[in-house]
C-alpha cells in the first residue's frame, strides 16, 4: 500500500514533466563564425601532450589540448565570439593524418553569450569537414546539428583559420 500512494504522485509528476518538456517545439539556428587555431610561437592555442611521432607513423596515437578562438571574421582581430575548448587525438594508422576531435564550443558574446555546442567527430587537414553537434547548454540545450568547416589557404604563419557554419536544432 505504501508502495502505491508513493508511486501515484511520481507518475502525475512524470506526466507534468513531459509535457512541460514538449512544451517549445524545435528550432533550427544557422551560425556562421571563424576558428583560429595558433599552433606555434609564445601565443599557442594547442599544445601535443602525447607526441607518438617517434613510434607510431603518422603520429598515430598522440593527443593535442586546445583551448582556440571562435571569432566573427577571418581576421586575427576580429571579435572574439568563443572558445573551441577540448582534446583532438590522432586516430589514423595509415593514409592521412586524422584526428578524432572533441570541442565544446563556449560562445561568450552576443545572442548566444553563456551558451555552448558539443562538437565531436573526426577530422583531417584537408578539405572541407563535417562533424556532429550531439548536445548543448544554454540557448541550446537538447541540440542536435552538424558543422562544416573549410579551412582558409592563405592563414597567417602558425595559424590555422577554418570557415565554420553550424546547422542546430534546439
Ligand atoms: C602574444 O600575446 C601578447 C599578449 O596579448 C602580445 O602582447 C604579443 O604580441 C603576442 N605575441 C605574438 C608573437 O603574437
Ligand atoms: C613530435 O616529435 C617529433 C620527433 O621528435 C618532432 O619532429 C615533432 O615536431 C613533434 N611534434 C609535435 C607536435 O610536438
Ligand atoms: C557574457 O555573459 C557574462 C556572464 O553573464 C557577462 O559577464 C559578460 O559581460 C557577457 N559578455 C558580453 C560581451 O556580453
Amino acid at each position: 500500500m505504501a508502495y502505491y500512494c508513493s508511486f501515484k504522485p511520481s507518475l502525475l509528476f512524470l506526466l507534468f514533466f513531459m509535457a512541460t518538456a514538449q512544451a517549445r517545439d524545435s528550432i533550427t539556428t544557422h551560425l556562421h563564425f571563424f576558428f583560429h587555431e595558433q599552433y606555434s610561437g609564445p601565443n599557442a592555442t594547442v599544445i601535443t601532450v602525447v607526441n607518438s611521432t617517434t613510434s607510431n607513423p603518422g603520429g598515430f596515437g598522440s593527443i593535442s589540448v586546445a583551448d582556440d578562438e571562435l571569432r566573427e571574421g577571418s581576421s586575427v582581430d576580429s571579435k572574439l565570439i568563443g572558445r573551441a575548448q577540448g582534446i583532438a587525438p590522432v586516430v589514423s594508422q595509415s593514409g592521412q593524418t586524422a584526428f578524432l576531435v572533441l570541442l565544446d564550443f563556449v560562445f561568450t558574446d552576443g545572442e548566444y553569450n553563456g551558451s555552448s555546442l558539443m562538437v565531436v567527430g573526426r577530422a583531417t587537414l584537408g578539405g572541407a569537414t563535417e562533424r556532429s553537434i550531439i548536445g548543448g547548454t544554454g540557448k541550446f540545450r537538447m541540440a542536435r546539428g552538424y558543422t562544416i568547416n573549410t579551412f582558409l589557404s592563405d592563414a597567417p604563419a602558425g595559424r590555422l583559420i577554418a570557415e565554420y557554419d553550424a546547422y542546430i536544432v534546439h
